[in-house]
């Protein structure tokens, strides 16, 4: 997992901000009209939708695959794991997946992914996420980024080929006083999936898709995200 954990250690400086602030505001509202007592963010990164949640009075517990991105939340005195979903031992009213998560699971992956969270789910409850549309991914998330601090340098580079979003980070971090930096480098894959793939996996495997809602969250032009507001019958 040692890319999740390079995204882990520059996400703070990519500057997504506001489009984060709107999408966990979209999302929780959806959410806390479902009115959930528990909730289990799948991907939860540093944990600041668990964090918003539990100040709405749910009580969260929050999953990831980066180790790093865990220490971040539990440091925020957050109840949050670096473990794999099948290993989950409770169930929810509601399970998220916020910012991207859906898209880092590979198309051969994604079905018992999605089997291991509907278990998640108590009957009645809801399953919320988000994906990136192919205009999000053609269009909005291609191309390159330098970030140039006094103690780090980052580069970002982000190629669509094939239905695959290729993001290669590089970072050279300066690790002491002197002028030596380390680099580390990886690349973080998503992939891309339709709203008719997607919406009949989760029927297949008993969810009913509410509503899929689609959101403009990098641009204006057209719709780069869409919300999946789903419901285990
Ligand atoms: C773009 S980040 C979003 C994090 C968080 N949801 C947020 O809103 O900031 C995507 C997260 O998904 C996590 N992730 C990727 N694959 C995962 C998997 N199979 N299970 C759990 N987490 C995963 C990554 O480690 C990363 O923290």
């Amino acid at each position: 997992m040692q890319a999740l954990d390079l995204y882990a250690k520059i996400e703070e400086y990519l500057d997504f901000e506001d489009e984060v602030e709107y999408l966990y505001k979209t999302i929780g509202h959806i959410v806390l009209s479902k009115n959930p007592q528990t909730l289990i963010d799948i991907g939860c990164g540093q944990g600041e939708f668990c964090h918003i949640m539990q100040l709405n009075g749910i009580k969260t517990f929050g999953v990831d695959l980066s180790k790093k991105q865990i220490e971040i939340a539990v440091s925020k005195g957050l109840d949050a794991k670096c473990i794999d979903i099948k290993d989950i031992k409770t169930t929810c009213d509601c399970a998220t997946a916020i910012f991207d998560v859906i898209n880092y699971i590979p198309k051969d992956g994604i079905k018992q992914f999605l089997q291991n969270c509907y278990k998640l789910i108590n009957t009645g409850g809801y399953f919320i996420f988000d994906i990136n549309s192919l205009y999000g991914f053609d269009t909005v998330a291609q191309g390159t980024l330098n970030i140039d601090k006094d103690d780090k340098f980052i580069a970002i580079d982000a190629n669509f080929k094939e239905g695959v979003l290729y993001t290669d980070i590089t970072l050279f971090n300066q690790e002491n006083q002197e002028n030596i930096f380390k680099k580390e480098s990886g690349t973080i894959k998503q992939y891309c999936y339709s709203n008719e793939e997607l919406s009949s996996i989760l029927s297949q495997i008993g969810f009913e898709v509410e509503n899929i809602v689609n959101l403009n969250l990098h641009t204006d032009e057209e719709f780069d995200k869409q919300i999946f507001i789903c419901k285990k019958g």
